[in-house]
């Protein structure tokens, strides 16, 4: 039976500029925390960083023709910050926006939607030597960054996303330390939060005071924590760590503020939390992107199983390259409780998954574990459609195999292989199952 689609619904794939772009130094670039944090040996693995990644700043052409065959109705790209306002603030460089014009233009002759990220994590170097997203002027300074973005695409572009995921900006960045700017245990990781938000609020205030009639959104990873048993401790940890990254997020930008129990548990002392950054982190959102990948089991660390009742809750056995469980069930308990908040349109940002795409016939990867991912997941969300859930469109995460941050070039998420040595690019056989998907606007 075909499960269908919505007419319309929009179907794409995602990119983000450190992962694709390349021309690192080229047309007046600055510095990002990425290209910093890839010179400090250990990092990354094998040393991979993302000067070259896929050439995709020399061969969008190539690219967009790719998208074409997959018959996308939209691209999801971010802007380098660094590359527009390579001293994070003040002068713009126009030769960094020509790129993203010349993008943008391509993509709307192709008949494709371009969905616009302003920060995929490729924060300007300078700006992190002044404190990065530790410090307010970085929200300022942000916004005057959406601006001119806006003032030189957005008579074009109908779709923008301020930021990418701020909780993987603010945890790993600030806490474990595997990503840049590689903090470790800093004590700001919630301030980083906050500056991130108000940033959001602000570029999306500048953002509308552009052209009218454009959709803002933010994207954000949320995931499902399921407690590993009953045990008053494990259920704790589980709502705990669940909060922080979903409601943490949800709640402010919603209107309701940082939620009270979590302002509690987590100790925080909200100094850096001024008056009237509330209202301004609550800028009404047209659209929220929900970036799903996994569900986690969660324990209490101080528990042994055997102080547990059971049954306990293992994570399912298939899990993908990264380690992470197959889980397509909390799609659906995400695309619900954001349906919760009253958002007047979601889109799924990112869903996707590495294997090692060892199987080859003819010359083609033949993932099918990867087309199974996609697919589970799909008939999820088709299911909270006929739920009511206002989902409009669906990004692949990703186009191509690119830079997967701390592991370099080693995982592979793409629809479409890319031999990393000679730019190569060769669809998979995922690609060619999510063809027919978009053909058939169904499953
Ligand atoms: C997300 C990131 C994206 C990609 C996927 C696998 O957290 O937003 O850039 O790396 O994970």
């Amino acid at each position: 039976m075909t499960r269908r689609f919505p007419d319309g619904f929009l179907w794409g794939a995602g990119t983000a500029s450190y992962q694709v772009e390349g021309a690192a130094s080229e047309d007046g670039r600055s510095e990002s925390v990425w290209d910093r944090f890839c010179r400090i040996p250990g990092r990354v693995l094998n040393g991979d960083t993302g000067d070259v990644a896929c050439d995709h700043y020399h061969r969008w052409r190539d690219d967009i023709r790719i998208m074409q065959d997959l018959g996308l109705s939209a691209y999801r790209f971010s802007v380098a910050w660094p590359r527009v306002v390579p001293q994070g603030r003040g002068p713009v460089n126009e030769a960094g926006l020509d790129f993203y014009d010349r993008l943008v233009d391509g993509l709307l002759e192709a008949g494709i939607e371009p969905f616009v990220t302003l920060f995929h994590w490729d924060l300007p170097q300078c700006l992190e030597d002044e404190g990065g997203w530790r410090v307010r002027g970085t929200a300022h300074a942000f916004a005057e960054y959406a601006a001119a973005v806006e003032s030189r695409l957005g008579d074009r572009v109908r779709h923008w996303l301020t930021l990418n995921e701020p909780w993987v900006v603010a945890h790993l960045g600030h806490r474990t330390g595997q990503h840049a700017p590689g903090l470790v245990n800093s004590g700001t990781e919630l301030d980083v939060v906050h500056h991130q938000l108000l940033g959001h609020g602000m570029a999306a205030q500048a953002l509308r005071a552009g052209h009218a009639g454009s959709e803002i959104g933010i994207a954000l990873n949320l995931e499902p924590k399921v407690a590993r048993s009953d045990h008053p401790l494990d259920l704790d940890a589980a709502a705990l760590e669940e909060g922080l990254m979903n409601r943490w997020f949800l709640d402010p930008l919603a209107g309701l503020g940082y939620p009270d129990d979590l302002l509690a548990a987590s100790g925080w002392p909200a100094s850096v939390v001024a008056g009237g950054d509330l209202d301004v982190i609550a800028e009404p959102l047209d659209a929220m992107g929900l970036n799903y990948y996994r569900t986690e089991v969660v324990g209490h660390p101080g528990l042994r199983d055997c102080d547990r009742p059971s049954p306990l809750r293992d994570p399912p056995p298939e899990i993908t390259e990264m380690g992470w469980p197959v889980t397509p069930s909390g799609l659906g308990a995400m695309l619900r409780m954001l349906d919760g908040y009253e958002f007047e349109a979601i889109y799924i940002t990112e869903n996707g998954a590495a294997f090692p795409d060892t199987h080859r016939d003819g010359g083609m990867i033949q993932d099918e574990d990867r087309r199974s991912y996609l697919e589970r997941h799909l008939a999820e969300a088709a299911r909270a459609i006929g739920d009511g859930v206002p989902l409009r469109g669906y990004f692949a995460w990703t186009l191509m195999d690119n830079f997967e941050w701390a592991l370099g070039y080693s995982r592979r998420f793409g629809l479409v292989h890319v031999d990393h040595a000679t730019q190569q690019r060769t669809p998979k056989a995922s690609a060619s199952w999510y063809r027919d998907v978009i053909a058939r606007n169904g499953l």
